[in-house]
Parts: C-alpha cells; sequence; structure tokens
C-alpha cells in the first residue's frame, strides 16, 4: 500500500508558544487515537521549527517539515534558510514550490527544481506543490499547466531521487478560500499525475508516489477526498492550526 500522508502547513501562523502548545495538543491526541499507518508530519515557521523537531512530545510520531528553503548550502543570502538547515533540526521534509510563495516571491519551475534537488542533497524529503490557477482551470488548462510545472521541476531527477519525492496538487484557487476541489476534479487530476509518472519513471514508480491534495481540505471534507484511489492524504493550510480538526483529517482515511 502507497504511503499515507497528512502534513500541516502553518505559513506564518502560530508563535513559539502557540506552535508549541498547538503540538503539544496533537500530540497527546494521537495518543488517544493512534493515527496508524499514517505519516503525520508539520511544517511550523522557522522560527518554531528547531525547539518542536527538538523537543519529545508524548507518543512522539510526528515528523517535522520546513515550509521552504535556499538551493544554496551556503553564502551571502541574507534571511534565507539553507536544505542542509532544516535537515540540522531533525525535520526530514520541505514543502518547496507552494503557490503562495511562487506567486508572492517569483518562484518559477526552475527554481523549484534546485530546491528539490537541494532537499535531497540534503537528506530531505521534498513536498513539491503543483496546481493550477482559476483562469487556466476555466480556460480547461489544468492538465497542461500541471504538467508544465512538473516536467519542469521534478521530471529530470534520476529514479533513485525521484522515489524520495512526494506531490502535493494544489489547485491554487482552492487555498484559503473555503472552495475545494470536488472530489471529481481531484481524482481526474491525481490519476493524471500518476500518468505522467508512469510515462517518466514507469508503473511501480507511479505506484509508489504520494500524491496528497491541499486548498480547504477540513473535518467536514476530507473523507470524501481521501477515499479517492489517486489521493493519498493532504497538505492543510487553516484546517492544521486546531488540533481536534487536523487529528480529525489525519483519521479520515477509509479503513485499511
Ligand atoms: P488551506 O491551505 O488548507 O488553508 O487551503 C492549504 C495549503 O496552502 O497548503
Amino acid at each position: 500500500m502507497r504511503e499515507r500522508i497528512v502534513a500541516a502547513n502553518w505559513k506564518m501562523n502560530m508563535g513559539i508558544d502557540s506552535g508549541f502548545e498547538l503540538v503539544d495538543n496533537i500530540s497527546k491526541l494521537l495518543v488517544k487515537q493512534p493515527a496508524e499507518n499514517v505519516t503525520v508530519i508539520i511544517a511550523p515557521s522557522f522560527i518554531s521549527l528547531f525547539s518542536i523537531a527538538d523537543m519529545i512530545f508524548e507518543g512522539d510520531s510526528l515528523k517535522y517539515a520546513g515550509q521552504n528553503c535556499h538551493y544554496e548550502q551556503s553564502g551571502a543570502y541574507t534571511g534565507e534558510i539553507s536544505a542542509e538547515m532544516i535537515a540540522d533540526t531533525g525535520a526530514e521534509y520541505v514543502i518547496v514550490g507552494h503557490s503562495e510563495r511562487r506567486r508572492n516571491f517569483g518562484e518559477t519551475n526552475e527554481m523549484v527544481g534546485k530546491k528539490v534537488a537541494a532537499a535531497l542533497r540534503a537528506g530531505l524529503k521534498p513536498i513539491v506543490c503543483c496546481g493550477e490557477t482559476i483562469e487556466q482551470r476555466k480556460a480547461g488548462k489544468q492538465s497542461d499547466a500541471v504538467k508544465t510545472q512538473l516536467t519542469e521541476s521534478l521530471f529530470s531527477l534520476s529514479k533513485e531521487d525521484f522515489a524520495n519525492v512526494i506531490i502535493a496538487y494544489e489547485p491554487v484557487w482552492a487555498i484559503g478560500t473555503g472552495e475545494n476541489a470536488t472530489p471529481e476534479q481531484a481524482q481526474e487530476m491525481h490519476g493524471y499525475i500518476r500518468g505522467l509518472i508512469n510515462k517518466k519513471y514507469a508503473k511501480k514508480m507511479a505506484e509508489a508516489t504520494p500524491i496528497i491534495y491541499g486548498g480547504s481540505c477540513n473535518a467536514a471534507n476530507a473523507k470524501s477526498l481521501f477515499k479517492l484511489p489517486d489521493v493519498d492524504g493532504g497538505l492543510i493550510g487553516g484546517a492544521s492550526l486546531k488540533a481536534a480538526d487536523f487529528v480529525a483529517i489525519v483519521h479520515s482515511f477509509p479503513e485499511e
């Protein structure tokens, strides 16, 4: 069975104390109701990442991620954090190419590709975001848009490297809007992405690559998304900021 993943993307939310409290509460809930066969990842702000990742919480089943990284290992890049620095905290993952970074900080597919390479160099697993804008969907160009993103940022990786990649399909129009993709839209795109991986890397790889959904995924709609054959979990923004909601999402997979 493919790995199931639920990742919390806190974005620029939660201070040091509130972040600590949130992880503490999530851990306690997961001790009471363990998430069997689900990898649960938390991506706090960099300010909180080290203290949280270094701390042993009850049960301690959580994994950690950076929300972004620079592609160089070190140097004169004021304000930036390298993949190696993230790995130093004990984090094992990094989110790369989130649409907010593409839109607000001008990240191109080429830069995303360099960040993916940096993550792999540092031993981190990249969670690589892709997804179309509303204009692209209205023009029926959503598949082309996603194909271009994946081709330009991921598909030159070797098989060995690609095996460590997690893909997050996040339609831009669904992020933070309360309007999630319908199960049909999500399944169609996840199946399409899996088909692209099949063509590029062969069937075994396509079957093994986790493809998670993001964009207004919450405790109310997660079940209808996580039961889809090609949806392997979620990247959760707003609904990850409340422990009970987030843990409810973690428990939204169908019985095995
Ligand atoms: P959202 O964000 O769940 O608040 O829509 C998801 C994301 O941006 O990863």
